[in-house]
Parts: C-alpha cells; structure tokens; sequence
C-alpha cells in the first residue's frame, strides 16, 4: 500500500500523517510505504519530521521515503494526497500573490506536472485527493493532464461537511454521528452550498426540525462559508489539524462502504448532476460501496433557494476554468 503525500512538510500534513497511520484507516492490512513529498528546500525540514515519524514506530508503516521530484514518488502509487501549494500571499520574484487568478495560473504549473506524473507512473486503482487551493480547481487541472482516465480524482470538501455537520449538531443539540445525508455542493470556497433540507437526524429532516429559513440562509450558512477565514483570522494561519482530519475523513469513507442510508462528501468531476456544469469538479454527496465505486447519490431535492446557490457556485467554478483554460 503506497500512499504518497505532497507538501509533507507543511502544517497540514505534520497532523494528516499520524492520522494516516493509525489502524483502520486503510481497508487492506498491508501496511503503508510511505512517500513524502517537497520541494527542494523544504527537504530539512522534512527529514525532522521524518525522524519524528520513525520514532512514532508505527505498526501501520512498512517503510518512509522522501521525494524532492513527483515523477519519481508516484510510481505504483495507491493514493496520492496533493496537499502541497503555493498559498495566497507569498511574494514571488518581487510580486505578492494575491489574486485568484495569479494563485490558479501558480498552482496550474505544479497540477500540471502531478497530473501527468500520477497518470504516467501510479497504479490503475490510484485513488487522488486534492487538499491544496484552489482545490477543486487543482484538481481539474491535474486531471485534464493525466494521460490515464481510469485513476479517481478528488478535491476535498469533507472539512465543509465536518463544519456544517458541528455547527448544525449545536444548533439542535444532537450527536454529530445522528446527522445523515449532509451534502456540500460546489465549489471549496465562499460559495460552496451545505444543503440542509435533505439531511436528517436520527429520521427527522433537519431542517423542519430548525424550522427558520432566516437563520440557516443569514446565519448558518455564512457561518460555514466563512469559517476557513475566521480561523485564519484567529489563528493567523490557515486550518491545519481539521483539515487533516478531513482528509483522513475523505480516504477512509472511500477505502470503506457508507453507512446506510447516508453519504460522504467530495468534489468529483461533474457529469451534469444536480445541473452542475460538466467537466467542472463540484462538491456531491457520494457513497462508497469499499471496493473502489463511488457513486454520486441522485435523489436529493433541491428548493429553488438550493438551486439559485448552486448556480452562484457553478458559475465560481466555470470562471476558475477559463482562467486556467490553456493548462487543461
Ligand atoms: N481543501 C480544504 O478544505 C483545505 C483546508 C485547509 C487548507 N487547505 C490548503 O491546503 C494547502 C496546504 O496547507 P498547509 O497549511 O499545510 O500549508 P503549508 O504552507 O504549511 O504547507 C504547504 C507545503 O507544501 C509544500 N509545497 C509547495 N509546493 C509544492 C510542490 N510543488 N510539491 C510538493 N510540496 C510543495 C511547501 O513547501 C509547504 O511545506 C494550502 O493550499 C491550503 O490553502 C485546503
């Protein structure tokens, strides 16, 4: 089982690995070969966290390597975890990195390369999620550039579903394991949509049970769309354990079957469903049947609120490709 993780020696990924590595989280028992993946001058530091990790003595870990280049830690890949970017803010030759635009053509560059890399060396079954931003974006664009279609990609929207699943577990004082069906559709930004009319707790729909449209449109959902950014605020850096948990979240609701009537949440290529635009990666609920198929779950209804948000995150998602348009 070789997992590879990109960006190993961010903030991310010093919380995802351990994670990674605990029983469980893999439906085989081999255990994991590790391939860690920076850029050159992140390597030190990179080798401190790997002599933390051989000291954590994980019975999960068969072997660590690291990887300065892509081409060569993808080979016979399982899963790849793309986390590592180039985040909004950093100066490059002299210039600050601030538009969305300027952050999706950098970022094309490395998705560029990856996608081919991935496509080119890792396994048929090789399992992607993309976790670095513009993520869903990313994730189109190293897609587009991977020679083998068969592969799964991913970007993950599974820390917007844990928000708005924690949030609505407040609300209505319940478990947050009692909600079911919570989807988050379109794009992982500001514009991205937590449906709650078709979620339930414990069998009642969720948002009878709140019964006020006014708090779940002016409250609720500007709270889980701006979350990423009131952490950022409070933390002064972006989320980092949350969003490792998400992605541990994300592989294991692929490696294992959904529970029953539920669903799990990621962005995937759209094929037109809930009239999201194809080729497009939008937020859908899924199911995993734990032997590699995952489905987009179809029967969700959607008001004409839901659909009016669902259009805002569309047209998001459509302006991010045509700033990309030459790289896919
Ligand atoms: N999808 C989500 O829900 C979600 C949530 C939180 C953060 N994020 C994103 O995840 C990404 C990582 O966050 P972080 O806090 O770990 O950032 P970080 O800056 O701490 O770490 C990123 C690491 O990626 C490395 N890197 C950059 N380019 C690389 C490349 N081409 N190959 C390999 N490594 C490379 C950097 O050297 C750095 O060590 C950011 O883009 C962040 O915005 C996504």
């Amino acid at each position: 089982m070789k997992v590879v993780i990109t960006g190993a020696a961010g903030q991310i990924s010093y919380s995802l690995v351990p994670f990674l590595c605990q029983q469980g989280v893999f439906k085989s028992n081999e255990k994991i070969d590790l391939a860690l993946v920076e850029i050159p001058s992140a390597m030190e530091r990179l080798n401190g966290f790997v002599k933390e990790l051989e000291d954590s003595a994980y019975s999960t870990v068969n072997s660590i390597s690291t990887f300065d280049n892509i081409q060569d830690a993808v080979i016979d890949a399982d899963w790849c975890l793309l986390v590592g970017s180039i985040p909004r803010g950093i100066v490059l030759n002299g210039k600050e990195i601030k538009e969305r635009s300027d952050l999706l053509q950098i970022n094309g560059g490395i998705f560029t390369e990856q996608g081919k890399a991935i496509g080119e060396k890792a396994k048929q079954s090789c399992k992607i999620l993309v976790v670095g931003n513009p993520a869903n974006t990313n994730a189109l664009i190293g897609y587009s550039n991977s020679p083998n279609k068969n592969q799964f990609w991913m970007a993950m929207t599974m820390l917007d579903a844990l928000r708005a699943k924690a949030q609505l577990s407040i609300k209505l004082n319940c478990h947050v394991d009692d909600i079911y069906r919570l989807a988050v559709f379109g794009n992982h930004s500001p514009t991205m949509f937590p449906d709650l009319e078709n979620t339930n707790i414990n069998g009642q729909n969720a948002y009878d049970l709140i019964n006020n449209h006014s708090w779940v449109e002016n409250e609720y959902l500007p709270r889980i769309q701006q979350r990423g950014a009131e952490i950022i605020k409070a933390r002064g850096a972006s989320s980092a354990s949350s969003a490792a948990r998400a992605a541990c979240d994300t592989v294991k609701a692929v490696e294992h079957p959904t529970r029953s009537g539920d669903v799990f949440n990621a962005a995937i290529l759209s094929d037109g469903a809930y009239g999201m635009p194809e080729g497009i990666f939008s937020g859908f609920p899924l199911i995993s049947d734990g032997n590699g198929d995952i489905e987009i779950v179809r029967d969700f209804s959607l008001s004409d609120f839901a659909k009016n948000k669902l259009e805002i995150t569309a047209n998001e998602l459509l302006e991010e490709r045509n700033f990309i348009k030459e790289l896919i």
